[in-house]
């Protein structure tokens, strides 16, 4: 049966080339060719993925993601933001951070229509859960890449969601407008500031009966909020499912010594791939590793996700992720390759 969408509510505060893929023979990797590209909102553009031979992409669910290889030692993932029901495409929307480390300038300035990207098969951390009840989406800024895609499969089976965004402005938020033709009870809040948005967080979940399911998508300053919140309403932590695109705001020079130290050259040696090298200031691991021929899957790119974490067989790590917690960064066992570095002259992964 079909959703009778009710008005959206809009709350205001009271006051170079591009990477040609060179392992396109490697049968787990998806070569595709970007074909369209368009302004969706402020600082946002949508990119429409393609088969470059035509054919049906593999599989994929809300909530899921893709990892795109941009160039040699840069990789990041993108929430998929079409139905997962269009086989012929995948569509991500990327926001250029004014601190990228790469991954969203590169996608702004070097991908155009026409550029061929590397990619692995969708990958879904963030899964909707399968039941009746009627699931809670708290979107914040580019958090809500994944929960359209949600709310786009929530609408096609017909099962009731209460969608809540926060952005910037109307001309920030990315696909308001296709979201108020397909999402029951979608409320926008604009504009809020760090305590507005915690208020209208709380009078949201306020209103949502606890035993829904919760989805949330945003910087961590807003999940941090909402599971706050979420907490405090009675949810169970079942029913907490976050999703972060971005490093803690609160990993800063405090809670991450090692991140005031300065960058020195250091010998980096991989002992299963046999291979060494210079890693010089300015330059990461990952990136040193990649020019010496070994690749180290990454995902975020900036030490918050735990993917590329590798195994320290010698030498003294010096963390700058926030990943590990005190006991492990003090352990010096492992560390994540894509930030953090060596305090001594050499540094032996295994890998
Ligand atoms: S790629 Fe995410 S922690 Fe290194």
């Amino acid at each position: 049966m079909p959703i009778a969408h009710a008005p959206p509510s809009v709350f205001l505060p009271r006051s170079p080339a591009p990477f040609l893929p060179s392992h396109a023979h490697d049968a787990t990797q998806l070569c595709l060719r970007v074909a369209a590209v368009r302004e969706l909102a402020a600082d946002i553009r949508l990119f429409e993925l393609v088969h470059t031979d035509g054919q049906a992409l593999p599989e994929w669910s809300a909530g899921a993601h893709l990892r795109l290889q941009l160039a040699p030692g840069l990789a990041r993932s993108y929430s998929l933001c079409n139905t997962p029901s269009q086989r012929d495409r995948y569509v991500i929307a990327v926001k250029r951070e004014p601190a990228s480390r790469g991954g969203s300038a590169w996608m702004h300035e070097q991908v155009e229509e026409g550029s061929l990207l590397s990619a692995s098969a969708p990958a879904n951390a963030f899964p909707l859960v399968a039941d009746a009840r009627a699931p809670v989406l708290l979107a914040a800024g580019i958090g809500i890449t994944p929960l359209y895609a949600m709310a786009a499969e929530l609408a096609q089976e017909g099962r009731r969601h209460r969608l809540h965004y926060f952005a910037r402005s109307l001309a920030h938020a990315a696909f308001f407008h296709e979201l108020a033709g397909i999402s029951h009870g979608l409320s926008l809040h604009l504009g809020l500031d760090g305590p507005e948005t915690g208020a209208a967080i709380a009078a949201a979940l306020a209103a949502s009966p606890c035993s829904s399911p919760l989805y949330v998508c945003g910087p961590a300053p807003f999940i941090d909020a909402a599971r706050r919140h979420a907490r405090q309403s009675g949810w169970r932590e079942d029913d907490i499912h976050i999703e972060l695109f971005s490093a803690p705001a609160v990993v800063a020079a405090a809670a991450l010594p090692d991140a005031a130290t300065e960058d020195t050259v250091f010998e980096l040696v991989l002992q299963r791939s046999g291979v060494r090298c210079m890693v010089q200031p300015g330059q990461s691991i990952v990136a040193a590793a990649a020019l010496a021929g070994v690749e180290i899957g990454t995902s975020c790119g900036e030490g918050f996700c735990g993917s590329c974490e590798s195994t320290v067989l010698e030498g003294q790590p010096l963390h700058r992720d926030s990943v590990l917690g005190a006991a492990a960064r003090a352990g010096g066992r492992t560390l994540m390759p894509c930030v953090s570095r060596c305090a001594g002259a050499r540094l032996v992964l295994d890998r």
